[in-house]
């Protein structure tokens, strides 16, 4: 279905993950986030490197299920549960239905990811979940991630990111408008999800990222994607 959720004008509340949101995210994360698809498809090439037989994998803030899917199709391992977490009970139940036919065992759990005990995991994912996580819990939810996870696996996280260089912000802020724009957003819409949304998502820079993964004690992490103000980083126990 497509997103025509700013598109008139309403009073702005904040951005929710609510019903609304559920039924047009496909649409709404493709026209607004430069390369989602190469996101989830670099998803599912780690599967192969990082995943091991009789291991969780775990998907964070998983929606309506494409980065589940992705870790199911690509899953050359046996014995694997993959376990999809969402706090909107919305969304939970559309990647109830998207997971229906996976031959893999997955669990759709509605639940806050601060709360998870992460335990025998080869491959934990937060695709554009850590930036609605309050700034203050961040690291203590990194540094859990890295205790759930088994010597060899990694953490996926894909967020929008800001620059510290003002021109660079500029720049980027320009392209990823033009980017929407391209995508058959109207002014009035960009205009009003920025508002909606700005107090709730909350970025950093690439710097933060890499000094919390290196805190936790990941002994890698790399930017392995970026397009416009959105990257993919890929940290390795
Ligand atoms: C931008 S979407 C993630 C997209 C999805 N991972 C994908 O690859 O298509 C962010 C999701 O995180 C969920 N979320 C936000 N805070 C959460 C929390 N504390 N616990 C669980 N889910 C949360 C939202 O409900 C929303 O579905």
């Amino acid at each position: 279905m497509r997103d025509q959720i700013f598109g008139q004008e309403n009073d702005l509340v904040d951005f929710t993950f609510d019903a609304q949101v559920a039924d047009v995210f496909d649409d709404m994360v493709r026209r607004s986030v430069p390369g989602y698809q190469a996101m989830i498809e670099m998803i599912g090439l780690s599967v192969k490197t990082y995943g091991q037989d009789n291991t969780n994998y775990y998907d964070l803030g998983a929606s309506t299920g494409a980065t589940s899917v992705a870790l199911s199709v690509n899953n050359p391992y046996t014995n694997n549960r993959i376990i999809a977490v969402d706090n909107s009970p919305s969304m939970v139940k559309k990647c109830q239905q998207n997971l229906a036919l996976s031959e893999n065992n997955v669990d759709v759990i509605c639940a806050d990811i601060n709360a998870i005990n992460f335990e025998n995991a080869s491959i934990i994912v937060l695709n554009l979940t850590l930036q609605f996580i309050s700034p203050k819990e961040r690291q203590t939810l990194i540094n859990k991630i890295y205790q759930g996870l088994n010597k060899g696996g990694a953490l996926i996280v894909s967020e929008k990111i800001h620059f510290s260089d003002d021109n660079k912000q500029q720049l980027m802020t320009n392209l990823h408008v033009d980017f929407k724009r391209a995508n058959g957003y109207s002014e009035l819409e960009i205009a009003a999800k920025r508002q909606s949304i700005d107090n709730v998502l909350i970025t950093d820079d690439k710097k933060t990222h890499f000094q919390r993964f290196e805190k936790a004690g990941f002994s890698i992490s790399t930017c392995h994607f970026q397009c416009l103000n959105f990257a993919s980083f890929l940290a390795v126990k």
